[in-house]
């Protein structure tokens, strides 16, 4: 794979594929520009060394359709106030003839920035024509969006059958040397903590740690199908029924392999989500019929803190209770508290698990946050994503 400082960009026309996908609140105003700030050092060297730069992302899930609520616009206008003295051009659409026009017309050292990719079905459904489409004119494709990897679509992976020339840019460059010292060396104990509503999403990854970790935490509501798994009688707590013989299994490789996992051992309990009240604190089962886990409890915070003190690699995904909701987020502000103070290699990724980072105030202390969630995931399952293949 090369990287951008290898090729050569000056008069190209070159295809930048970023991961943009940033909140907007109702105001359509950008909540949180992390994404954006992360690939400013990819965008900025090739507008310095003269590239005629095509900029592309999605935004949101539009389905295929034109939606203004997930225009990239509100990102060229924050482009525009990061770059100050470059021309930064909105593109009215993704494709076409327009498009082809503005991209043909490109100087050296502007920036064209695209519609949201996603307004087309065929992004998703990584078609050859629209990659062909997307392609039209460019030398060079740069892929910077970590973020979006794990995903084959068009501006993604089936644009670089189109483009002789490709490169990673700085942040793929650097998530990936930071998740590959998490996947494929890690020094041990190497402890990871999950957490979020469902074991759907985190499969792969759960089977790849029980050969990998030495020690996995377990918290928010996925913990409650591997609880009632073991045969513990939850109350209202989330549970996947479908996911309890997955849960079981997964707690079996463990054992056999010699990992631990780690549930919550009490339970910070409501009766119900919208009260937004603590019903009360429980350490044993089976929890009443009436109330649902929110949250993980003091015993539980002062277990995990054991193992993250000793951690020489932490991997860390996913809220360890309903983050959002104030009363219940004490579990998880406090474990971003303790992987900040650990002198291990630390790597957080996903939306709340960062979000956790932030509210405690320890962003600079972790050795790496993640702009990808579900990139992140899939990289430590797999230890490659579709997008970088792609670049190979
Ligand atoms: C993300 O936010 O994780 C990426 O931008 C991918 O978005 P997606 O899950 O909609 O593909």
């Amino acid at each position: 794979m090369k990287f951008t400082e290898e090729i050569k960009v000056k008069g190209q026309l070159v295809f930048l594929r970023v991961d943009f996908n940033v909140p907007l609140d109702e105001n359509l105003k950008i909540r949180d520009e992390t994404r954006i700030k992360a690939s400013l050092p990819t965008i900025k060297y090739l507008l310095e060394n003269g590239a005629r730069l095509v900029v592309a992302s999605h935004l949101g899930r539009p389905k295929g359709q034109f939606n203004p609520k997930m225009s990239l616009k509100p990102v060229a206008e924050r482009l525009r106030e990061m770059l100050p003295g470059t021309t930064v051009i909105m593109a009215p659409d993704v494709i076409g003839p327009e498009v082809d026009r503005l991209k043909t017309s490109l100087k050296e050292g502007e920036l064209l920035l695209l519609e949201n990719v996603r307004f087309y079905n065929q992004e998703t459904d990584n078609e050859a024509d629209f990659s062909k489409k997307l392609a039209a004119g460019c030398q060079v494709f740069v892929n910077d969006a970590f973020g979006s990897c794990h995903r084959a679509h068009a501006s993604v992976v089936g644009i670089t059958a189109y483009i002789p020339e490709k490169a990673a840019g700085f942040l793929l460059k650097k998530e990936v040397e930071h998740l590959s010292r998490i996947t494929h060396h890690p020094e041990k104990p190497y402890v990871a903590i999950l957490g979020g509503a469902k074991i759907e999403d985190k499969i792969p990854v759960l089977e790849s740690l029980v050969n990998k970790a030495d020690v996995l935490l377990i918290g928010g509501a996925m913990a409650y199908t591997f609880l009632k798994a073991q045969g513990k009688g939850v109350g209202q707590s989330l549970v996947e029924e479908d996911k309890l013989k997955i849960a079981d299994s997964i707690m079996k490789k463990a054992e056999d392999n010699g990992v631990k996992i780690i549930l919550p051992l009490d339970h910070v309990l409501t009766s119900s989500l919208d009260s937004q009240e603590i019903e009360m604190v429980a350490d044993s089962y089976p929890l009443p019929d009436n109330l649902m886990a929110v949250d993980i409890g003091p015993k539980t915070i002062a277990e995990y803190e054991k193992y993250i003190k000793s951690a020489r690699t932490i991997f860390w995904n996913g809220p360890l209770g309903v983050f959002e909701v104030k009363a219940f987020s004490s579990g998880t502000v406090e474990i971003a508290r303790a992987v900040a103070s650990s002198s291990a290699f630390s790597v957080v990724g996903g939306g709340d698990s960062i979000a956790a980072i932030h509210q405690a105030g320890v962003a600079d202390r972790i050795s790496h946050i993640s702009t990808g969630g579900g990139a992140s995931l899939e990289f430590i399952a797999y230890g490659t994503l579709p997008g970088i293949e792609a670049l190979k």
